[in-house]
């Protein structure tokens, strides 16, 4: 698809210029390093899985399906629950859940759950929506993020993406970059971009409690 050639040479100069010109740029300081200690993640993390490892768990009020962690990528992991203790990301189980851990075990999760993270720049599946072109600069066109600081997409729940889009449209959930882009996005984008990325393989996944062989 010849539209999409000539976006990945102009859209990442707009993204550069977009995220420059906002502020604050968005708060990666106070995350953990991205290279935690997964053995040690994976012993620690047997409370996450009372959501995060039922596939079609859901949140209750409002509904959504709890995301899928498996294969996200451990840095934007790491902010995710640092943004939880802060209160930047508005969800009092998560909050909790968050403030029980050290930065430190924050990061060990984060890299038990990112492993192994899907390859970035794979094939897109299907029509992207109009509205998709602008995100494949960091999400990338296949939904896969395409740095750690990027969450992927790819494979999530299309019911999470649409509520995190009206969250951040909201600004509700707080962050500089997607506050902007989620703006200017109708309800029905949301739907669409939602659906697309949602049905993006290879993705996440509802991770397993490690057991067996596999166990640490
Ligand atoms: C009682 C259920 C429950 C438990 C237990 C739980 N979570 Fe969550 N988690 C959720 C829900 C619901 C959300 C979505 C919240 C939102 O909309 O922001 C979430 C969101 C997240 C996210 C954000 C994912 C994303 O794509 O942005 C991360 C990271 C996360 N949880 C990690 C953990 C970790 C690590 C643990 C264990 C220490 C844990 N959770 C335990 C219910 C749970
Ligand atoms: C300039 C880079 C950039 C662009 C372009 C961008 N995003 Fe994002 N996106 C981010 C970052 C960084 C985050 C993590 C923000 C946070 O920590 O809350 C994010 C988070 C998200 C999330 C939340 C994921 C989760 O697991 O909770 C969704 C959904 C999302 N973006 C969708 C989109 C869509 C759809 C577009 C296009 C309309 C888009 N993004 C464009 C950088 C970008």
């Amino acid at each position: 698809m010849a539209f999409r050639i000539a976006q990945i040479a102009v859209v990442p100069a707009f993204a550069a210029l977009l995220v420059g010109s906002l502020a604050p740029a968005p708060a990666r300081a106070d995350a953990a390093p991205a290279a935690g200690d997964a053995k040690h993640g994976a012993r620690i993390a047997y409370t996450c899985f009372g959501c995060h490892g039922i596939p079609d768990y859901r949140n209750a009020y409002p509904d959504y399906h709890v995301p899928k962690l498996g294969g996200q990528h451990a840095g934007y992991l790491a902010a995710a629950l640092a943004e939880y203790r802060s209160g930047d990301r508005p969800h009092p189980t998560m909050h909790g859940q968050a403030s029980s851990l050290s930065a430190a075990d924050a990061g060990d999760i984060a890299a038990f759950f990112a492993t192994p993270t899907p390859a970035v720049g794979g094939k897109p599946v299907g029509t992207a929506p109009a509205a998709a072109q602008i995100c494949a600069s960091c999400h990338g066109a296949d939904g896969v993020g395409i740095t750690s600081d990027y969450p992927t997409l790819a494979g999530q729940h299309a019911d999470y993406l649409e509520q995190a889009l009206k969250a951040y449209r909201k600004g509700t959930r707080k962050n500089a970059i997607m506050n902007g882009f989620a703006a200017t996005l109708k309800d029905e984008d949301i739907h669409a971009l939602a659906q697309y990325f949602a049905q993006q393989q290879p993705g996440l996944a509802t991770p397993q409690p490690p057991s067996g062989p596999q166990a640490p």
